[in-house]
């Protein structure tokens, strides 16, 4: 177990105390003003990396403010944090794990080490099995239990194991195989199941259960239905799952338990979170989608934006820069949440997906060093595609009452060109951005004569910040990078608060509690309960509607 990590409370630090400070003395700046006396602001705050390229400088800073924004990250430490995680130190000390989702996307010939191992050709020789058995699926020659072509992919999986593949597959859609149907199946609800299959040939059907542990009773209910399900229309014969069912997990005793036979296993560590793994072989759906090559240049997307956030310095390093102004607005602004507005309707999963990313990795109130933190930890991050969003949430952010910093992702180039609908849509993420900064004045409203009355409820405050994110097209490669660059902005926001940005025990109550009440509603006769009397409640009612029928 790795020592604990002792820092200072955060706000008994001169550089927390600088910062608030600093942030009273800017509370009157606008970014009207900050614009107005500084022509070069918008060609000055940007920085560029792993083919992105990122505009901060509508957000409300100065070059003092990145400065003591820096001075924080260099008390806390984050550097060298990340130097450790690269290292393949234990940083995880809760579960005394390494931390190396960056060892994933390595190019080979690379050395990281596990315990005096290096892991880089273990990675690369998943990499390959992956790469062999999406081949013979996607050419016809892995054939199913009656002879037939696999065309049907139903990724199996929950949290983790379900929410990159499932972006990744509607991200990479433009990529994929279009005579191929690719279905996720998360929720234990039957609903969901039933829906991913009703319309789907079994013979034509592959299952990949995608489970890190392999216990997980979302996952292994919807494995086991889909089990029935298959030997039910291919005639019973149980030497179907063979053909029909692989497996993506870090329990091969689990695995086996469960009939699915481990040649047909596909691996990875538990020095891969779950949150961290759609890059592992829980991406094999996205492999079938893409193909082995696209797959690869999804990787080194990835590792260029980890290069970059190893090597680039301070000023210019776009996760750190996130990751900072992420602090800033949290814990010096109150801002309790950030909004992700992708103008892609490719990347409709992406703000879904970096719910679990940010929010389970830094939803944190216990320090490294086994302390009550002292300070505001991970914001709530959500969001929508432009412009769908604009019609529908972004009144509130223009006019509400609640500082809510944005992310705006857009591309350069339409992978699916209509006319001038590409210009459309950037136009509208470029005039919303402006909006949020520069707002519109009562001043401007007059002498547009709005009638007095009018004039409060027009106003828009501006001095909302945001952060535009360009790339030249959505690519794997920029989709890669994209998702390192979050996964490094949640690291340094973990590494200033001095949580462990790696583990999960929230989950485990509920997780708990849900096996037991699982026992009450099922059992036959009535159970003694012994909850609070809203559950013990809810409970009775739900047996008692059960028993009637209703
Ligand atoms: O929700 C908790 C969690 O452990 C996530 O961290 C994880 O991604 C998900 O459950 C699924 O876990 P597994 O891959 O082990 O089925």
């Amino acid at each position: 177990m790795s020592a604990p990590v002792h820092l200072p409370p955060l706000r008994a630090t001169p550089e927390w105390g600088a910062l608030a400070a600093h942030q009273r003395a800017l509370r009157d700046v606008t970014l009207r003003q900050l614009f107005a006396t500084d022509p070069g602001r918008g060609t000055r705050l940007v920085a560029e990396g792993a083919g992105l390229y990122l505009d901060y400088s509508k957000n409300l800073v100065t070059d003092e403010t990145l400065r003591l924004l820096q001075e924080l990250a260099r008390a806390r430490g984050v550097l060298a944090r990340r130097d450790a995680m690269f290292r393949g130190d234990r940083i995880n000390r809760t579960e005394d794990r390494a931390v190396l989702h960056v060892a994933l996307r390595a190019p080979r010939g690379t050395q990281i080490s596990v315990d005096g191992r290096n892991i880089v050709p273990e990675v690369h020789e998943v990499l390959d099995r992956m790469a062999a058995f999406a081949d013979r699926v996607r050419s016809g020659t892995w054939r199913g239990h009656s002879g037939k072509p696999l065309r049907n992919i139903v990724s199996i999986g929950i949290g983790g194991s379900d929410l990159g593949p499932v972006m990744a597959y509607e991200a990479l859609r433009f990529y994929s195989r279009r005579d191929m149907r690719f279905r996720f199946v998360s929720n234990v609800d039957p609903a969901d199941f039933v829906e991913a299959t009703h319309d789907l040939d079994a013979a034509e059907t592959l299952f990949i259960v995608c489970s890190k542990t392999f216990t997980t009773l979302e996952t292994l209910a919807n494995a086991h239905a889909a089990r029935e399900w298959c030997l039910a229309a291919l005639g019973g014969d149980a030497a179907a799952v063979a053909k029909h069912f692989v497996a993506i997990s870090t329990n091969a005793a689990e695995v086996a338990r469960f009939g699915i036979d481990t040649a047909n296993m596909f691996g990875f560590w538990d020095w891969v979170g779950g949150r961290y793994s759609m890059d592992s072989a829980i991406g094999l759906s996205t492999m079938l989608a893409i193909g082995p090559d696209g797959f690869r240049e999804m990787l080194a997307g990835f590792h260029a934006m980890d290069e970059h956030f190893r090597t680039a310095p301070a000023g210019g390093n776009l996760p750190l820069l996130m990751g900072l102004l992420a602090v800033w607005y949290n814990n010096f602004f109150g801002a309790q949440t950030v909004a992700v507005l992708p103008y892609s309707r490719y990347l409709k999963r992406f703000p879904a997906y970096l719910q679990q990313l940010t929010m389970e990795s830094n939803g944190k109130q216990a320090t490294l060093a086994n302390e009550a933190v002292d300070v505001q930890t991970g914001p709530v991050y959500w969001g929508e595609p432009g412009t769908d969003g604009q019609h529908s949430f972004y009144q509130l952010i223009h006019q509400g009452t609640r500082l809510i910093p944005c992310d705006f992702i857009g591309f350069e180039q339409a992978l699916t060109p209509l006319g001038g609908q590409h210009e459309l849509l950037m136009a509208n993420l470029l005039a919303q951005t402006e909006a949020l900064a520069s707002g519109r004045t009562a001043d401007q409203l007059r002498a547009e004569n709005t009638p007095d009355w009018l004039v409060p409820h027009r106003v828009c405050p501006g001095n909302r910040p945001t952060n535009t994110i360009l790339a030249g097209r959505l690519t794997p490669g920029t989709l890669g990078a994209l998702v390192a660059l979050y996964e490094h902005s949640v690291f340094t926001q973990g590494a200033v608060w001095n949580i462990n940005s790696f583990d999960q025990w929230g989950v485990e109550l509920g997780k708990q509690l849900a096996r037991k009440v699982t026992a009450e509603l099922q059992a036959r006769d009535e159970p003694e309960l012994h909850h609070d009397s809203s559950t013990n409640a809810l409970i009775r009612r739900y047996r008692a509607a059960r028993r009637s029928g209703g």
